[in-house]
């Protein structure tokens, strides 16, 4: 069975993914402008978005362990989630602080949550400019798989970053966490905690 979706996964061209990948954006937009708090709703649309294909990006690698190959849209995927988190921090900046840098500044170093937010945004960058093959010869496989797997410490920081936002914490996002924990969990069960550091 496992073996049969692999071979229609195979013919499924890669440019797929960002195909789909504006779809959620493009509803976050849609719902988010009939909300009450239009800003609001596309801000944290964009930014729960962002938080799911980060997620989605690391199970890439358990799915194959039992047999699923999704691995050649890996890269794309990790792209699009990238994108994800640039528009959220876009969103951010203009229509919430609308570009008041006197408040845009102070909020990067005082908000514990803006800091950490950043810090995984600061992360992902390397590993979205490094996300092509010239870079992989370049780098060599062994130096880019030990940089790539900063993805893990991102997608921990984006996890605490929107834990800390919530005054309580609902099913939404502990089940987010939930989810993460048991992904990093499996992992270091399978290949030891090594496994997701960049050493
Ligand atoms: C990997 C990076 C990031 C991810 C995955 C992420 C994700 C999220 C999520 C899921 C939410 C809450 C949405 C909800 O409650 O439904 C959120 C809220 C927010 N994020 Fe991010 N975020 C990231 C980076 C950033 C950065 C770099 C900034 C700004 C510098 C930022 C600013 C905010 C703000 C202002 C809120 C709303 C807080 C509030 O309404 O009280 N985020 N983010």
């Amino acid at each position: 069975m496992l073996d049969l979706i692999n071979k229609q996964i195979r013919r499924v061209p890669t440019w797929t993914v960002y195909i789909l990948g504006i779809l959620p954006a493009a509803w976050v937009i849609f719902t988010g402008l009939q909300a009450v708090d239009p800003v609001r709703g596309i801000e944290w649309g964009l930014g729960l978005w962002a938080v799911r294909l980060l997620i989605a990006t690391l199970f890439i690698s358990p799915l194959r362990w039992i047999g699923l190959n999704l691995l050649k849209f890996r890269r794309q995927l990790g792209l699009v989630a990238f994108a994800y988190v640039v528009l959220h921090f876009t969103a951010w900046l203009t229509i919430d602080m609308g570009l008041r840098w006197s408040q845009i500044l102070p909020d990067l170093y005082k908000r514990w949550y803006i800091i950490i937010g950043m810090s995984a945004l600061l992360l992902l960058i390397p590993l979205a400019v490094t996300s092509n093959n010239a870079s992989i010869r370049k780098l060599g496989a062994k130096t880019w798989n030990r940089l790539h797997k900063l993805a893990y410490l991102a997608t921990g920081l984006a996890m605490v970053h929107f834990l800390m936002i919530g005054k309580v914490y609902t099913v939404e996002v502990l089940t987010y966490a939930a989810i993460l924990v048991l992904l990093l969990g499996v992992r270091i069960y399978r290949n030891g905690a090594q496994s997701l550091l960049p050493v």
